[in-house]
């Protein structure tokens, strides 16, 4: 009986002898794998967004410091675009309205601009721009955070952080998730009527709910 001899087990613990056999058992077994993994990662797992801010422009940061320090206010002129990727190969993500809000050394000073809600598809990025401006408005800093100010104001370069705050869905999931993105800034302040600076492109952090489905 060749065909056993060939591929039974034997004595000599031999499941597949002979080259061929063994060639396509190993070759069956990989490309099972291999359906299996690309599978598991399109169905199973999901994954959430990147992101990054790819632009950003400040036109006006001045600040009258006050007494006390929290007594502080600001006058600003701030465009930023951030890009969410979605990694996922074959889930789309449903991202509820964006909450935007900019802080100055831990300290917030615009958190007026929203965004509706958007769908980024699989594999796809979407991207916001968010627009913001205020004169006179209240900045509730701290001493230091006013000699930081002074200290940046010197190189006309202001670190910002940029807080994005929403939920998603990934399309065929019912959980809703909260989600927060947080992009540090290093912002130069440009005058619009010469030419555009060189923004840096900064990765933003991602955090995400401890939640299942999320
Ligand atoms: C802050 O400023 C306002 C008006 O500029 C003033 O009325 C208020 O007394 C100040 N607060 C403190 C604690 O000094
Ligand atoms: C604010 O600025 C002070 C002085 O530079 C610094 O020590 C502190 O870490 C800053 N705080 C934040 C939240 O950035
Ligand atoms: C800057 O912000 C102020 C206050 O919101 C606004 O009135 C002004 O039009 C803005 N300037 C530019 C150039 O966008
Ligand atoms: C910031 O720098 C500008 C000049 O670059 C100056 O006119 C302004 O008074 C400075 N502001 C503060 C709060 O130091």
């Amino acid at each position: 009986m060749a065909f056993y001899e060939d591929w039974g087990w034997k004595d000599n613990d031999c499941y597949c002898c002979g080259w061929k056999a063994c060639a396509i058992w190993t070759a069956g077994l990989v490309v099972a794998g291999g359906v299996i993994a690309v599978l598991v990662i399109a169905f199973a797992v999901v994954y959430p967004p990147k992101a990054t801010a790819d632009d950003a422009v400040l036109e006006r940061f001045a600040l009258s410091p006050g007494s006390p320090a929290s007594n502080s206010t600001i006058s600003y002129n701030l465009t930023a675009t951030v890009t969410l990727k979605n990694p996922n190969i074959y889930r789309a993500i449903e991202y509820g309205p964006l909450a935007v809000a900019f802080s100055f050394n831990g300290s917030g000073f615009d958190d007026s601009a929203a965004v509706p809600a958007f769908e980024a598809k699989a594999r796809k990025s979407a991207t916001v721009h968010v627009t913001v401006g205020g004169a006179g408005k209240t900045i509730k800093l701290t001493s230091p955070g006013v000699r930081e100010f002074q200290a940046e104001n010197d190189t006309g370069k202001f670190d910002v952080e940029m807080r994005l705050d929403t939920t998603l869905q990934y399309k065929g999931r019912s959980a809703k998730c909260p989600l927060v993105v947080i992009c540090p800034l290093q912002l130069q302040l440009v005058d619009p009527a010469v030419a555009a600076t060189a923004f840096q492109r900064t990765k933003c952090t991602i955090l995400r709910a401890k939640k299942s489905g999320c």
